[in-house]
């Protein structure tokens, strides 16, 4: 052998990979009009295309395809973010945002006289200051087919999640309607990533953490006028392009940086905003008196997920716990010595036994809390997302649970997390 040679690099980010200069640099950039030609205006550096303008200018696919080569721009390398004016133009749509919002206002009034109502979880809001409606794409359907089936045959719904994920893509969307004196969110970044703490999320190698971003498309409908003191949601153009932003978002610098720096546009009833889910965002506040014309700011949120975000086959957990219940638990007790390793698997800090029980429990139960129904699993009060099947098999081994007790348990979370 000659030549230089050097170890392979970490794969992974360590606690000097985030910094904020090179962070205040990106997003210090300004939108470039001659890139996005398409676009009607730009206002805070977000481009914004006027729906009624392009119906009667584009027509033919390849002026389609040129308008998704400018959104699938704005979303990777520009601004990350960019408003659909009119994308449900009240002259067409004015019945059915009419007869969706009763739909949504039905199935508000059902979820909160219900008991299960003072269980449920939020994200964000404390309890009274939004309504949310978990699963709304699924509840609309069946509280209104016919409002759904226009609401979801929008063309431009289409165009925008194919230009972003290709035609593949399945959609999801929850509501949140944001009372007057509704406070702000925290800054941050969204599904995937945006879910696990920083230490969980630093274990997904480099590469992993960049790709999130292109398997889902984040998008909101705005089912009201949204004037500025009603809270639209404010945004931090180009903070997608900051690789390690999935550790940054909860640091209090970060966190002050957005403060100064925001934008936030006005919206009106039936505009669409799209935006990358690796773009530091927060809800806005609602500041309007009620008691002079102040409205509840009700949102439609979409997530779009690509179709690779799925496994090729699907493995039904229930059998092999039932299986290998009792090998584990005696492996677990026995070699391991009563430990399990955690997500890092470092040889430094756990036995080969620990990491092995720690390997196979990886390998044969859903490590990953998602698709669910937040409904019934609501986030846990001290994070963000519910518990997923390797947490259940964790706490039965901690807890010494028998196989009837976690077979138990297992089911419980399936059933709970169907729709
Ligand atoms: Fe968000």
């Amino acid at each position: 052998m000659n030549g230089h040679t050097s170890p392979a690099p970490s794969r992974l980010y360590n606690a000097s990979s985030v910094n904020l200069e090179e962070f205040k640099h990106l997003c210090s950039r300004t939108t470039d009009p001659t890139t996005y030609p398409l676009c009607d205006s730009i206002s805070h550096n977000v481009p914004i295309y006027d729906i009624p303008t392009l119906e009667q200018s584009q027509t033919s696919s390849n002026n389609l395809s040129s308008l998704q080569d400018e959104w699938h721009h704005i979303l990777h390398s520009g601004p990350g973010v960019f408003v659909l004016r009119k994308m449900y133009n009240p002259a067409k749509y004015s019945a059915v945002l009419s007869a969706t919002n009763t739909a949504y206002d039905s199935i508000i009034a059902t979820e909160q006289s219900s008991s299960a109502f003072s269980s449920k979880g939020d994200h964000f809001a404390s309890g009274g200051t939004n309504d949310r409606i978990w699963s709304a794409f699924s509840k609309h359907a069946l509280a209104d087919p016919e409002s759904f089936v226009s609401y979801y045959s929008n063309p431009w719904l289409a165009a925008v999640s194919t230009a972003w994920l290709g035609p593949g893509y399945k959609v999801t969307a929850q509501v949140n309607a944001v009372h007057p004196g509704g406070e702000a969110q925290a800054p941050h970044r969204d599904y995937h990533l945006g879910f696990p703490d920083e230490e969980r999320c630093r274990h997904y190698p480099i590469p992993l953490q960049l790709a999130s971003q292109f398997l889902t498309l984040q998008g909101a409908v705005a089912h009201s006028d949204m004037p500025l003191e009603s809270g639209p949601t404010r945004y931090l153009p180009f903070s997608q392009c900051y690789a390690p932003g999935y550790l940054a978002w909860r640091r209090d610098e970060f966190k002050s940086f957005f403060e100064a720096n925001y934008i936030s546009l006005p919206l009106s009833l039936g505009d669409g905003v799209f935006f990358n889910p690796a773009l530091f965002h927060a809800a806005g506040a609602n500041v309007m008196d009620p008691a002079n014309g102040g409205f509840r700011r009700v949102a439609n949120l979409l997530q779009i997920s690509a179709a690779m975000g799925k496994t090729m086959e699907s493995v039904e957990t229930l059998p092999l716990i039932q299986s290998v219940w009792d090998l584990l638990v005696s492996k677990y007790k026995g070699e391991a010595g009563g430990v399990i390793a955690d997500s890092d698997m470092d040889p430094a800090r756990w036995s080969l036994p620990a990491r092995e029980v720690r390997a196979f429990v990886q390998a044969v139960v859903e490590a990953y809390p998602f698709p669910t129904n937040l409904d019934k699993r609501p986030p846990a009060p001290s994070g963000m997302a519910p518990e997923s099947e390797l947490d259940v098999v964790v706490r039965g081994l901690e807890e010494g649970w028998g196989r009837e007790k976690i077979m138990l348990e297992i089911e419980q979370l399936q059933r709970d997390s169907r729709a």
